[in-house]
């Protein structure tokens, strides 16, 4: 691996497990030191992926030779992003790197309660919120503490994670998924906003956009391990496994990254060729 992303500081929101966890090591196997994040200090037992995530990153440090640190917090809310942004300069100094995994359709109660049927006329506004403030709000919340680092030094990249939940007309979704197909369609146009604000300054941002992973939550939701082709799910044999995200979000920090900014990349096994 070249020495481009030596040196260079990353912070993975969303990466206690699943595709964020992984986009965590591959930037850390190509040589960058990491902050790894979730709410939460002590839910990867319970979601099956072994240890805390103090533990995980000492594993990654030891790993892959390079800092890892922990920081946790609720990102949805701005006096917590404040924290974890002060103490990764604390500890870490500038970053880098910021790529926004941090959120999901599973919000406590929120998904059960979200969008029914019938939503035209009724919805559970707090759920609804909850949806938007974990996805769309923690991401917009994340960069704006990380954009002053990366114009003070004219250089960094932006990633966040959609989902084709957000595109077209939300195929897959059903009264469960409404309030999350929205919020994750407001991360795309985002993405290209922010691209947008920030193309003179040298900061490409760009939006990866998941098909079906297979992850520690879709494993909850679906039930079973999903190493099967899911019917109307997707148009490849399996579903993605969380490195291939991880890899597309390696190059977007690499050399290859450096002319492509506004784009929403959907890594999603051909989803896209089945009409939505
Ligand atoms: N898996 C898929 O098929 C798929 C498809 C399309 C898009 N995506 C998107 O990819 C991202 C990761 O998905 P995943 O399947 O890996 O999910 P996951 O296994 O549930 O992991 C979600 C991660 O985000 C953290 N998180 C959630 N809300 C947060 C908040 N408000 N503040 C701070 N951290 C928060 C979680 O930490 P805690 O548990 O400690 O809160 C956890 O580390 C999500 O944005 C999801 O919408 C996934």
């Amino acid at each position: 691996m070249s020495d481009y992303y030596k040196n260079k500081t990353a912070w993975v929101t969303g990466s206690s497990r699943g595709l964020g966890r992984s986009i965590a090591e591959k930037l850390a196997e190509a040589g960058c030191n990491v902050i790894i994040s979730g709410r939460n200090q002590t839910n990867l037992r319970s979601s099956g992926e072994g240890n805390s995530v103090d533990e995980a990153a000492t594993e990654i440090s030891g790993k892959y030779g390079v800092r890892c640190i922990a920081v946790c917090g609720e990102l949805s809310r701005e006096e917590e992003v404040e924290r974890c942004i002060g103490e990764i300069h604390e500890k870490m100094g500038p970053v880098d790197y910021l790529v926004c995994a941090a959120g999901g359709g599973n919000v406590g109660t929120a998904l059960k309660k979200e969008l029914p049927q019938d939503y035209a006329s009724h919805f559970d506004l707090a759920s609804v919120k909850a949806i938007f403030d974990h996805n769309l709000i923690s991401t917009m919340l994340c960069c704006r503490v990380v954009i002053p680092d990366m114009l003070a030094r004219g250089s960094g990249r932006i990633i966040t994670v959609g989902s084709i939940a957000g595109c077209g007309g939300n195929k897959n979704g059903n009264d469960g998924f409404t309030a999350y197909s929205m919020a994750k369609s407001t991360i795309h146009q985002y993405t290209r906003l922010l691209a947008k604000k920030l193309r003179h300054d040298g900061i490409p941002v760009n939006c990866i956009i998941p098909g079906n992973i297979n992850t520690p939550s879709t494993r909850i939701r679906f039930g079973g391990d999903r190493e099967k082709p899911v019917e109307g799910l997707s148009r490849l044999e399996h579903v993605g496994k969380p490195e291939d995200i991880a890899h597309l979000a390696v190059f977007l920090c690499g050399p290859g990254g450096e002319y492509i900014s506004g784009q929403l990349i959907r890594v999603d096994g051909a989803e896209q060729l089945s009409p939505c």
